[in-house]
């Protein structure tokens, strides 16, 4: 059986209950073949751009006896889908600009996905406001640890409105999980605190530079998340 680290594992259990998952940006193709040995779903269609990244899936999964189950597609995003082909979909390990490239490209495709499971490595805070703006229910926002790594895991449906802010939520701030605060993830505080931490060195870095104002405005939502986290048990 294939072993998934937390950050995979957490993708994993977000796209449970799916029939056709879309694995986008496969490369070693882990998660394809766990989502088809543990029966989270039917069928998975992986894509990669990369054509050595397609053959590490094809590899894997043919190893595994999994072709059945199993297609293999080289392309862009979701340009390899037909729209209603899956009805869950994995951006994995990519940067967050590139995710809202690639969903805007194909709304057809991302209409009919009823889970949408992002792993952004990059532009978090722009990606989560996209999504908002675009009328995405956040269901999940998780923190999953890799060694000393905290990676975000955001689990979504498309929807008609856009999602009500949570109360004691600092408003129109993207750069923390509003799901996650709103469910009391016990590791927002930690995280929180050390994105705090990046953002008062860059400021001490910082002053006096057009940079500045931006990470002044930054500090200020971080602070309030720290303070009411504290108070949960
Ligand atoms: C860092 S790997 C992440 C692999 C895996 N999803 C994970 O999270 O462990 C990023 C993968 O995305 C692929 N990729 C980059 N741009 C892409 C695009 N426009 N369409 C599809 N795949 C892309 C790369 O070739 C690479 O295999």
């Amino acid at each position: 059986m294939i072993r998934l680290d937390a950050r995979l594992s957490c993708a994993l259990e977000m796209l449970q209950g799916s029939q056709a998952v879309a694995d986008i940006g496969c490369d070693h193709g882990k998660l394809t073949a766990a989502l088809l040995q543990k029966n989270i779903c039917q069928q998975v269609i992986a894509g990669d751009i990369s054509p050595l990244c397609l053959e590490k899936t094809s590899r894997l999964i043919q190893k595994l006896n999994l072709v059945d189950r199993a297609e293999v597609r080289l392309g862009s995003g979701l340009e390899i889908l037909a729209p209603g082909e899956c009805d869950a979909c994995a951006l994995l390990g990519m940067g967050g600009e590139l995710m809202i490239e690639l969903l805007s490209a194909c709304p057809q495709v991302v209409a009919g996905f009823h889970r949408l499971v992002l792993q952004p490595m990059t532009g978090v805070e722009e990606l989560r406001r996209w999504l908002y703006e675009n009328r995405f229910h956040l269901l999940e926002d998780k923190i999953a640890t890799v060694g000393d790594r905290l990676y975000q895991v955001l689990c979504l449906c498309p929807s008609d409105t856009m999602d009500p802010w949570p109360k004691g939520f600092p408003e129109g701030y993207f750069g923390i999980g509003y799901r996650a605060f709103e469910k009391r993830n016990p590791l927002l505080l930690g995280f929180t605190k050390g994105l705090l931490q990046r953002r008062q060195t860059a400021l001490a870095l910082a002053k006096g530079t057009p940079g500045e104002a931006a990470l002044v405005r930054e500090i200020e939502p971080l602070t309030a998340i720290i303070k009411e986290a504290s108070t949960w048990n």
